[in-house]
Formats: C-alpha cells, sequence, structure tokens
C-alpha cells in the first residue's frame, strides 16, 4: 500500500486522522488506487525517510563537496544503526550540485519536486546557497547550509539555516594566531576572488580584522576562481613586501596562487580561508602548502561521544582525521535526525491534506531551530533567524610532510 515512511507521517498524524474521520484518511493517502498522493514521496528510497544531499560531487568545488559526501554517508550509516528515526530509516538522496549557481537550483528542484525529501544539506558554495536556497525557502523546506560561511546565508528565509559558522565569526582567529607566531607583523596583503559571495564576505571580515588589529593593509589584490596565473596579482603582493598574506578564494585558485606567490619569493606566513580548509588542497601547492594557517569550525579532539563515534568510522574508513567539511555535513545530517526523533516522540498532529509531506516539512523547520544538539562541532543550536550557535573554534597549521604529497592539519594551542 503505503511506503513505510509514509505510514510514519502518517502515525504523526493519527490523532487528527481519528478526529477527522478515517474516510479523510483514505482520501488523504490515496489508498483507493496505486497511485501515490501528491504529497507522497515517490523517491525508491525503500520505505526509509529521504534526507537530501545537494553538494558539489563533480567540478573544481568537489574538492570541498567530496568531504561533504563523506561525511554526510558516515551520518547515514551511524543513525540507521541506532534504529533510524524510531525504528524508520532515513535514506540520503545524493544531487550532484556541480560547482555553479544553475547546478544547485536544478539539484534543489529535482530534491524538493521529484525526490521528496523531507529537508536538504546542502549546497557548497554561498555562491550557490544565494541562487538555491530560495527555491528551498518558497518551497518551504528546510535547508541546512553544511559550509555556506558568507554573511546573511540565514537571513534568505525562514527555513533556510546553517551548521558552518560565519565569516565573522571563524576568520578573525586566524589573524590572531599568526600575530601569535609572529608578533612582528606589521604589514598585510589581501587576495580575494571577486567572483565569489563567500570569498568576498570573508575578505571584508579579514581586512576588518587587519585594521582592528592596527596593521597596514599594504594591498588587495583580486582574482577569479576560474584563474590559474596570478603572475600579475602576485607580483603585485610582494611589491607592496607584506609579512602576512591572507587569501579568500576556493581551493583550487587559492592553492594555485598560494604557490605561485611560494615560487616568486614570498617568505612570510600565509593565512588560508575557509574556502581553503581541506587536504585536497595538498597535490594543489604541494610542499609550498606547509605553514599555511586556516581557522577551524571543527576539531577531531573534540571531547564528545558523538565525535568520537564520527571521528572512529572517519578514521576506519579514510585511515585519516577527519576535516571541517566532513564534520559539518554529519552534523547537517544530524540535525534532521534528531529534530524527526523529536518530531516523532512528541508525536504530534500533522494536519493531513493532499500534501503530507509539506506539514512535515514545515513542522520539521520549526523543530530543528527549537533543538539542542550534541554533535561533532561540539554543542549546537540555532538562533530564531537559523544561524548556529557553536562555542569552540580553533586555528590549524598545515604541515606538509618532505615527499611534498601528503600531509595534515595540525591544531595550534
Ligand atoms: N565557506 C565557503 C562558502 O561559503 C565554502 O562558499
Amino acid at each position: 500500500m503505503t511506503s513505510a515512511w509514509f505510514r510514519w507521517v502518517l502515525s504523526l498524524a493519527k490523532p487528527l486522522l481519528w478526529s477527522i474521520g478515517f474516510p479523510i484518511l483514505l482520501t488523504a493517502c490515496g489508498t483507493s488506487s496505486n497511485a501515490p498522493s501528491a504529497g507522497e514521496n515517490t523517491s525508491s528510497t525503500g520505505g526509509a525517510i529521504p534526507i537530501g544531499i545537494a553538494v558539489a560531487q563533480t567540478s573544481n568545488v568537489a574538492l570541498l563537496g567530496q568531504e561533504q559526501v563523506a561525511g554526510a554517508k558516515l551520518a547515514e550509516k551511524y543513525f540507521n544503526d541506532k534504529g533510524g528515526i524510531n525504528g524508520t530509516p532515513i535514506k540520503l538522496v545524493l544531487q550532484d550540485t556541480a560547482g555553479d549557481e544553475q547546478g544547485a537550483i536544478n539539484a534543489f528542484q529535482t530534491l524538493i519536486n521529484r525526490d521528496k525529501v523531507v529537508g536538504i544539506v546542502g549546497p557548497t558554495l554561498s555562491q550557490q546557497a544565494f541562487s538555491a536556497d530560495p527555491i528551498a525557502d518558497r518551497a518551504k523546506v528546510p535547508v541546512l547550509g553544511p559550509s555556506n560561511t558568507a554573511k546573511g546565508i540565514p537571513e534568505i528565509g525562514d527555513f533556510v539555516g546553517r551548521v558552518s559558522a560565519p565569516v565573522a565569526i571563524v576568520a578573525p582567529n586566524a589573524v590572531k594566531a599568526a600575530l601569535k607566531i609572529n608578533p612582528q607583523i606589521k604589514k598585510v596583503a589581501v587576495f580575494f576572488a571577486q567572483n565569489d559571495a563567500f570569498s568576498k564576505s570573508e575578505t571584508e571580515i579579514f581586512q576588518q580584522t587587519v585594521k582592528e588589529q592596527k596593521l597596514e593593509l599594504a594591498t588587495v589584490q583580486k582574482f577569479q576562481t576560474t584563474d590559474t596565473d596570478f603572475q600579475s596579482q602576485v607580483t603585485a603582493g610582494i611589491n607592496a613586501k607584506p609579512d602576512l598574506v591572507i587569501v579568500s578564494g576556493l581551493a583550487s585558485d587559492g592553492g594555485n596562487l598560494i604557490r605561485q606567490l611560494r615560487e616568486l619569493g614570498y617568505k612570510g606566513l600565509i593565512i588560508g580561508g575557509n574556502g581553503l580548509n581541506t587536504s585536497n588542497l595538498f597535490p594543489v601547492c604541494r610542499k609550498l602548502c606547509d605553514g599555511i594557517l586556516i581557522a577551524q569550525a571543527y576539531n577531531p579532539s573534540q571531547p564528545n561521544a558523538l565525535n568520537k563515534a564520527f571521528r572512529d568510522a572517519y578514521l576506519a574508513q579514510y585511515q585519516k582525521e577527519p576535516p571541517q567539511f566532513s564534520a559539518q555535513a554529519f552534523t547537517g545530517v544530524q540535525v534532521f535526525v534528531d529534530a524527526l526523533t523529536a518530531l516523532s516522540k512528541a508525536n504530534p498532529t500533522i494536519k493531513v491534506n493532499a500534501q503530507p509531506i509539506a506539514e512535515l516539512r514545515v513542522r520539521l523547520n520549526k523543530q530543528l531551530l527549537a533543538g539542542k544538539y550534541s554533535t561533532p562541532l561540539g554543542e549546537i543550536s540555532f538562533t530564531p533567524t537559523g544561524e548556529i550557535v557553536q562555542k569552540d573554534f580553533y586555528v590549524a597549521q598545515i604541515k606538509m610532510d618532505a615527499d611534498g604529497t601528503s600531509g595534515k592539519f595540525t591544531f595550534l594551542k
């Protein structure tokens, strides 16, 4: 008749269904024919609750997106092994956004209209979120940004939140760490990708922090995330004689820029922004990645049970410490799971009409904003607008091995 998932939605609605009478239930469920009702999930999730994952599995942005897929899949396994949502498993429905806005829009539309997911973890870039999130918001589908750190993401709409702390909270920590390592820093050169919303937002914070720390902003250089040759910007940057360089871009362009900066002789400290926070940077700048400072919203040593489970599972599968983007994607899935579990326990009366999924999405959004979560990122909650409230932040420094192919993030004290 109906899928286990749909039966679960109906079970939430039981009190109301009985109050309005069984015939309406039959109409609502479309049980008089084999065709699914307008609100029933038609994707082949085998009775599991579908959660959408819309991240970059292809394009340059997959350097970040691959880590997100890994984190989300570990969450799916972890929570299903624990019994899912009161016995009903979850099923991730992955849609590749690739690296641009249209890819994210297409992925969101498919997840919302065809796959009928309860909510979406995604997209990878803030640049994509500003285009795709309004679509989910209008459709009243909760979205959790797993890595969108630009200013203004939760403000896109009532159904948009994020588990990725914003640039204003994260970025200044890297500048403070650089000053701790080298208190003699006076002049700073800043580089940013001018075609990327996150990079523009992050550089504003970096530049503001430079001024607040009474440092001289010696030069500001712009590039595109599609650039591969940074000769002119790097030359101008080095001519300004900085003792700190700060780069806001994505892993591929940012890594190449840093490589060229070192090749042309820059010897001082380098800060990479959130878009460079991946070991997938290592093949781009190789041994010249050594020493890059990157602020972190996750620390594998975070002492709570959830993080231990996540870290152990990640280590077992990938033989390295879990990165921030994986931890945040895991957390995004977890927030949906925990909120669905809370909803299911409370057994609220969901109004069943032709579209029970619509009602559930609204309930889920409300519930997830109200909850507190013990996650790999530590204890988190949300402001009423959907901004993450998180306590602990860190800074790590890249240490490349002598062969220049492998390396690791070393967390600073
Ligand atoms: N933090 C980056 C962004 O928001 C990945 O786009």
